[in-house]
């Protein structure tokens, strides 16, 4: 047989390859495209036959067809209202939005959207049994990207949390459910109970099984617990569940400690639950538990869900813990890990970065404390304190013996300077919406008022500490002057000025400050 010329036979294996191919593809043998990339969550779950009962985030959308709302803000300045919605349909929150309507004030978010058709938004948690109204989350207070775009994470202290307890299609009395959230691994604590899933529909702990929520901090119910955490567990109501004898049985599993985490509950609501982790922003789920149901007593089997969904706090508003939230769903039927599985691909593909609630730095979104570094003064804090109708900011000593609201009151979260966004402004810990201003050049913790003076006397440029350790805080307003207690109150002051608290004695060191992890983080 005559061989063919190397040209023609180039050809010849290219048609035979095309042939090929397209036959293979016409009987299904070949993998399926990677169509998949535009499905997002919700549409995979539905595909899988466990179709989102609810769906909230304040980054993205969760299904490729919505073009709703993601979140509502309420600004202070006027207690208006605006809805938060995407860039375009299927993508990512209008972040700019948000930011134009709350320049010059501070906005709360007071609502969450579903996403689902079903409408179960989530709004601000009220009194429960253990623990009284929560507020809302500052609307900036967790800035990062997705996808590219800046966007907002909802960031929870304790006191805050969100509820629904008149829900739709959400399981109750031992039906199949699974959820997953996305949260961060920098910004928890082991207070009771930063919880995304079902519980009880009267804020109150109605018994064993009446909840079904995913948990996640370092809070150890139920010992051992192995690693520094943080972990997620199922909070199935009086106890946080790693496995069906409570603690852990996995001593692989130590936690998942990175910025940005994903983490999954299922439940068939009769015999079994899984646990599953992995990060947000690359890799696979692992899963860390999947077994029976607790056997500790007669109550998680079968479950007794009520369907009330509460994102931040515990069943009764137990709400002492921290968190983040940046997405998560609840589904109807327990999906399939390959479902989970092509979730988690697709959280990985929206690129979740920059810094999440990391404690101790001057990063926005940071918990602080600032101890003084004058000698005799390093046990001191900068703090706020009632003084009459106002709270002054002043020094003060806070040891571990100092009650909780002490400690409270000597913790600040840094955000983006009002004034100028390379600088920072100081929230309270506990007194949301207040951030330290000067005002006659003494500070003070006040809500902001509204006014572009309130942003300038309210951002202060961090610079090395003046006695060349340690940070200094200069106000954006008076740069020469800076950050200083005298006599125990603070003040902003210069180096020799004509008001006493400007003396050059200790100067240097009344300025300089030394960031420190808060006291209540
Ligand atoms: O299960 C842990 C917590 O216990 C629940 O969240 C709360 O309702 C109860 O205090
Ligand atoms: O603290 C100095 C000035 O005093 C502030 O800028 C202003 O608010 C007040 O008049």
């Amino acid at each position: 047989m005559t061989a063919l010329r190397p040209q023609c036979g180039r050809l010849l294996r290219t048609v035979i390859a095309v042939v090929m191919f397209a036959a293979l593809s016409a009987i299904g043998c070949l993998p399926r495209p990677a169509a998949a990339a535009s499905l997002l969550p919700c549409d995979i779950y539905a595909r899988a036959g466990t179709p989102c009962v609810a769906a909230h985030s304040t980054t993205r959308a969760l299904f490729a067809g919505y073009s709703g709302s993601l979140y509502q803000v309420t600004r202070a300045s006027d207690k208006t209202s605006l809805d938060i919605g995407l860039l375009a349909q299927g993508g990512y929150a209008n972040a700019a939005a948000q930011d134009n309507f709350c320049v010059n004030t501070t906005c709360l978010i007071t609502r969450i959207y579903d996403q689902t058709s079903r409408r179960n938004d989530l709004t601000i948690e009220g009194a429960g049994g253990a623990g009284a109204a929560d507020v809302g989350s500052p609307a900036n207070a967790l800035p990062v990207t997705a996808g590219g775009n800046q966007v907002y994470g909802l960031l929870i202290s304790a006191g805050m949390g969100y509820r629904n307890n008149a829900t739709s299609g959400v399981a109750v009395n031992g039906q199949p459910e699974g959820m997953y959230m996305v949260t961060s691994g920098t910004h928890v604590n082991s207070a009771c109970c930063f919880d995304y899933g079902n519980a009880e529909v009267n804020n109150k702990d109605t018994g064993d099984g009446h909840m079904d929520a995913i948990n996640f901090g370092t809070e150890c119910w139920f010992a051992p617990c192995y690693g520094p955490g943080p972990w997620v567990q199922a909070d199935l109501e009086n106890g946080l569940f790693a496995s069906n004898v409570g603690y852990s049985i996995n001593p692989g599993y130590t936690g998942n400690p990175t910025p940005y985490v994903t983490v999954l509950l299922k439940n068939n609501g009769q015999n079994a639950f899984a646990l599953r982790s992995g990060d947000a922003t690359q890799g696979m789920l692992t899963t860390v538990y999947s077994g029976g149901e607790p056997s500790t007593s007669s109550g998680y089997a079968p479950m007794h869900q009520e369907g009330a969904i509460v994102l931040g706090t515990g069943g009764d508003n137990s709400n002492g813990s921290i968190g983040s939230f940046f997405e998560g769903v609840m589904t109807a039927g327990v999906p399939s890990d390959a479902a989970d599985d092509a979730v988690q691909a697709n959280i990985v593909a929206v690129g979740y970065g920059g810094p999440t609630g990391s404690t101790g730095t001057l990063t926005p979104g940071s918990e602080i404390s600032l101890q003084a570094t004058t000698a005799g003064y390093t046990g001191y804090y900068l703090r706020h304190q009632a003084s009459g109708s106002s709270q002054t900011v002043v020094i003060s000593p806070i040891s571990t013996a100092n009650t909780a609201s002490d400690k409270d009151d000597a913790t600040w979260i840094v955000r983006r300077g009002f004034a100028n966004s390379n600088c920072i402004s100081f929230e309270s810990r506990n007194h949301p919406g207040e951030f330290i201003r000067h005002y006659n050049y003494q500070l003070y913790s006040q809500p902001h008022d509204g006014s572009a003076v309130f942003n300038s006397d309210a951002t202060f440029c961090a610079v090395q500490g003046s006695s060349g350790s340690g940070s200094s805080f200069q106000s954006v307003n008076y740069p020469t002057k800076s950050i200083r207690h005298y006599n125990l109150q603070g003040y902003i002051a210069s180096n020799g000025g004509s008001n006493p608290w400007d003396t050059t004695a200790a100067w240097t060191t009344d300025t300089t400050w030394t960031v420190v992890t808060p006291w209540s983080p």
